[in-house]
């Protein structure tokens, strides 16, 4: 037993080790990502579409093959034992914060902006956005096919339940479902 627990551990040593040279090129681009992570060879997590904007990616988190962290100008900043799942993105714009142990199904689109559109004489896209940054606080689950807009903070501990469309703030250990998102439930910590 005890042989066999150093073998996992010195598989864990030349794994961290591959793993910092393989993330050094993502740090002189602004990605920092903690070698107990793993990011799989399909997914993308870069500054896009310019040269701005900051990922930082915690301990023993990980991101599957087409998911995308783009960080348009912004930041987004992902806390320990979290995964991100297939064809999911994520974008920095106003800022994008995802806490401790934080599970997102595969297709969500987390977006923290709105573009303005006030004026009607103007196309939208000369406007400009609004960007206010989104929080998602430790020990939440999203669901598969589910979008979290601009502003809003999921508080710990609740579950976005499968396809919500997450327009307001939730609070902590609530069930969210729906178009708009509604609580449907809160999880009892008694
Ligand atoms: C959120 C979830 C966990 C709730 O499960 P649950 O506790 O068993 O909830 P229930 O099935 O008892 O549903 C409670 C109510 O919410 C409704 N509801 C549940 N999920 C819903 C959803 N995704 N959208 C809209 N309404 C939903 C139910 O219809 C039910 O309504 P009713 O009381 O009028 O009948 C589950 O519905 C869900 O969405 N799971 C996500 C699965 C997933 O995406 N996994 C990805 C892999 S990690």
């Amino acid at each position: 037993m005890k042989f066999l627990a150093y073998i996992k551990h010195f598989k864990n040593k030349i794994q961290y080790t591959l793993r910092w040279f393989r993330y050094f090129p993502y740090r002189m681009h602004g990605v920092n990502i903690h070698p107990t992570s793993k990011i799989f060879k399909r997914a993308v997590v870069k500054q896009f579409p310019t040269k701005e904007g900051f990922i930082s990616i915690g301990k023993h988190s990980i991101i599957f093959d087409n998911a995308m962290l783009l960080t348009y100008k912004g930041k987004i900043i992902i806390g320990d034992y979290c995964t991100v799942n297939p064809f999911t993105i994520l974008y920095g714009h106003g800022g994008l914060t995802i806490g401790n142990g934080v599970r997102i199904a595969a297709h969500c689109v987390v977006i923290p902006s709105n573009h303005n559109y006030e004026n009607p004489d103007l196309p939208i896209y000369l406007q400009g956005h609004i960007k206010k940054g989104i929080t998602i606080e430790d020990d939440v689950w999203i669901g598969a096919n589910c979008t979290i807009l601009d502003g809003v903070i999921i508080g710990k501990g609740s579950i976005v339940a499968a396809g919500s469309v997450v327009t307001k703030s939730v609070e902590p250990y609530s069930i969210v479902a729906g178009v708009p998102a509604r609580v449907i439930k809160r999880r009892n910590k008694n």
